[in-house]
């Protein structure tokens, strides 16, 4: 089994997580409230899922992304939008940026993915002018906040867990506005935000849940009956779920977190 979590396809991280990461996205932006036409770092940008919303809602001077990730960044440069973002490959523990460069700097689903996270956020502050933010939202992995929480338990409990992201307990409410204080941002905010998504059929649902790679890998190490049992316990717990025509209507939440550069 591998022991990570990887990002090695940016259309199905589209389907599977992107559509998620943009129905907070934009609530995050409402509730951010800031002018147009500031200069924008995304950390952790992925395919661009993010980056995309904050192109076309912010109107940045300049909008950057990192991301370890090739396959993301392909996808990401690969969207009409961000043909004039500059989107590097790099570490949020190492931004590739000089000091002060930057009005805001936003880790959409990220911070649990970094293994220092006080230094991700020491160095988004590095590259963030005074006055400036800094912000972040996660799923509340530890809350059922995980859009695939019911997924991830039912591989558990099947004997086949899924990896944990390595700095996971950064999913938690008080640890977020723990890591903000900590790195000396003032007027810090923290805010819950709700997402709903609607699939077509619990088959739609199972074709978009198993796309990460990671799941599909699980999936193919179990024998027919484990997988058809599994499927079935699924198909079982997300009935309640379901509307007459039989659409799932499945719910997410995260914790969102801003501060200002002092
Ligand atoms: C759940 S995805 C979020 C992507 C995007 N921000 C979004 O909202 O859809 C997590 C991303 O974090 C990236 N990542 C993992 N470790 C990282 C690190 N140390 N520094 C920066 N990004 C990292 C992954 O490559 C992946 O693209």
């Amino acid at each position: 089994m591998s022991a990570a979590i990887r990002f090695d396809d940016g259309a199905a991280y589209a389907q599977y997580m992107g559509a998620w990461s943009q129905l907070i996205g934009a609530q995050f932006l409402d509730w951010l409230s800031l002018p147009i036409r500031l200069d924008w770092l995304d950390v952790g940008c992925g395919n661009g899922a993010f980056t995309e919303q904050i192109q076309a809602r912010m109107q940045p001077a300049r909008l950057a992304g990192i991301d370890p990730s090739t396959a993301q960044l392909d996808y990401a440069r690969s969207r009409p939008q961000l043909e004039h973002a500059i989107l590097l490959q790099g570490d949020a523990m190492a931004l590739p940026f000089a000091d002060d460069r930057f009005d805001v700097a936003v880790m959409p689903l990220v911070i649990f993915f970094v293994p220092d996270p006080a230094r991700g956020i020491a160095e988004m502050v590095r590259v963030v002018r005074t006055g400036g933010t800094v912000c972040a939202y996660a799923w509340d992995m530890y809350g059922g906040g995980f859009p695939y929480a019911l997924l991830a338990d039912a591989l558990r409990e099947a004997g086949y867990p899924s990896p944990a992201p390595p700095s996971v307990a950064t999913s938690r409410p008080e640890v977020l506005q723990t890591l903000w204080q900590a790195a000396d941002l003032t007027d810090i905010e923290l805010r819950r935000f709700d997402a709903q998504r609607s699939f077509a059929s619990f088959d739609a649902w199972w074709h978009i849940a198993t796309l990460r790679s990671t799941t599909r890998e699980r999936l193919a190490q179990m024998d027919t009956a484990t997988r058809n049992a599994l499927q079935t316990r699924l198909r079982e717990r997300l009935a309640e779920f379901s509307d007459p025509h039989g659409q799932l209507h499945l719910s997410a939440h995260a914790y969102a977190i801003r501060g200002r550069v002092l």
